[in-house]
């Protein structure tokens, strides 16, 4: 198990390079699968969720070879199209392998995935565009088969614009024989990165960004390289600790495009940020205002930071509200904030946090991956001690971020303990 020691009231200083994106990164290693060939993947963040997705695809039977920062991944050899269940359990977004070992070889099965408690998290609408492209999906034994002849161009509604049936759907559907119009998509920007990785390899898909996505069907996708873009809430995350402990960072090879909602509200919040294409730099003032947001869907404020925006918030001048529109249970780390002298209360599927002056460190415990990073941000701001249990929930989604924060002027300490 890992741990994370933290001692506090230090601000962030200097300069951090962003990694790839995790939630990028995840859907494109798994579409490597179609091409059945050799893909290079640059810039591939080093976390356990990627290292997850690899872990899959080489139990179907691809062969991975990682030379420094590029990570070749050959498919050619894939020999079975189950996905081991105590790998899909893993995390939830192994289900988006799916639509790529479907649109190979018109069959798959798979289990329910598992991932962060932070909601029910059904795959209904994955398997909903499934059964309408005409692909037989049964889940009498608790297990899912899918199988069919030939997976049929259709037009698709999506109930909720769905990030990962986004990109299931549009991975089924890349070598049909005709177009499949997929409406009410996510519009997150790893959807675009999705699509210009396939579009790279030969597929026809457009509108990614836009709420309506198109592929025509190809035959025959090719061997390319390509790198990930920026993770958007890697820099979010770095752009609130810095705002939080009241220092000044700057944030490097990142995309400021992705970050708007951010910028928006750290600026709402009394931050001074400069911001050039792929590079940033913010000060904080010497206490933040209080602020209000919500998460929505993508170009809304995203979900993923609101445990870490909540955290920041509980040192803030004044009463904040935060609304979460997305997932069910996304509150888990509230608890343990307040066990570090934060005044919050939870009101359904909203919280208001009256900011209070001081944190003081304790032992607390991550739940969750945004969770878990937003007690980093609590430990880094409290005074004293902050030690934080259940670490391995922050390594699923950050890239060394005990090194990036040890360079930024924080005195953090990761700790792994061997569990017999
Ligand atoms: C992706 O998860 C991200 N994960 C999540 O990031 C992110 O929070 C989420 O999108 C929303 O932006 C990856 O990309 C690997 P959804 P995903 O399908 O695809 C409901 C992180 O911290 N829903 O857009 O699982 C669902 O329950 C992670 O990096 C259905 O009801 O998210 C949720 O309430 C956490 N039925 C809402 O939609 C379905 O079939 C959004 O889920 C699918 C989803």
């Amino acid at each position: 198990m890992t741990k994370y020691v933290i001692n506090g009231e230090n601000k962030l200083e200097g300069s951090v390079d962003i990694s790839g994106s995790k939630n990028s990164a995840l859907p494109i290693i798994a579409a490597c699968i179609l091409n059945g060939g050799k893909t290079n993947l640059y810039n591939v963040p080093n976390i356990n969720d990627t290292e997850g997705m690899l872990e899959i695809l080489k139990n179907l039977g691809c062969n991975i070879k990682k030379k420094g920062k590029k990570i070749c991944i050959d498919s050619s050899k894939i020999n079975k199209y189950d996905i081991d269940s105590k790998l899909m359990n893993k995390m939830r977004s192994s289900v988006i392998i799916v639509g790529a070992i479907l649109a190979r070889f018109k069959k798959a099965s798979f289990s329910y995935p598992g991932g962060c408690e932070i909601g029910a998290r059904p795959i209904d609408l994955h398997i909903k565009g499934f059964r309408k492209m005409g692909i037989n999906i049964d889940e009498s034994t608790g297990y899912i088969v899918g199988k069919c002849d030939k997976i049929k161009p259709t037009e698709i509604q999506l109930d909720f614009p769905s990030v990962g049936a986004t990109e299931n759907l549009i991975l089924v559907s890349v070598f049909t024989d005709g177009e499949t119009v997929i409406r009410n998509v996510a519009m997150e920007p790893e959807i675009e990165d999705l699509q210009n990785f396939l579009n790279k390899m030969g597929a026809k898909v457009s509108g990614a960004g836009s709420n309506v996505i198109r592929i025509i069907g190809v035959k025959k996708l090719k061997e390319i390289s390509y790198t990930i873009m920026p993770d958007r809430i890697e820099t979010g995350t770095f752009l609130t600790y810095a705002a939080m402990s009241g220092g000044n960072v700057e944030v490097c090879k990142c995309n400021t495009e992705h970050i708007i909602p951010i910028l928006t509200k750290l600026e709402e919040s009394g931050c001074r940020i400069y911001n050039e294409k792929n590079r940033l730099a913010l000060i904080a003032p010497k206490r933040l205002k209080a602020i209000d947001f919500q998460t929505l869907p993508y170009p809304g404020f995203p979900t993923d930071m609101q445990s870490v925006f909540l955290s920041m918030l509980t040192v803030a001048k004044g009463t904040s509200t935060v609304t979460e529109n997305i997932f069910e249970n996304r509150f888990k780390c509230v608890s343990e904030l307040s066990k570090m002298g934060a005044k919050i209360s939870v009101l359904g599927s909203s919280c208001v946090i009256k900011g209070v002056k001081r944190l003081h460190g304790t032992i607390v415990k991550a739940a969750d991956l945004r969770g878990g990073a937003a007690l980093i941000g609590a430990g880094i701001k409290a005074r004293g001690t902050t030690v934080i249990e259940n670490g391995d929930f922050i390594e699923r989604g950050y890239d060394n971020i005990e090194f990036k924060l040890k360079n930024l002027n924080i005195d953090i300490k990761k700790i792994k303990e061997h569990v017999n």
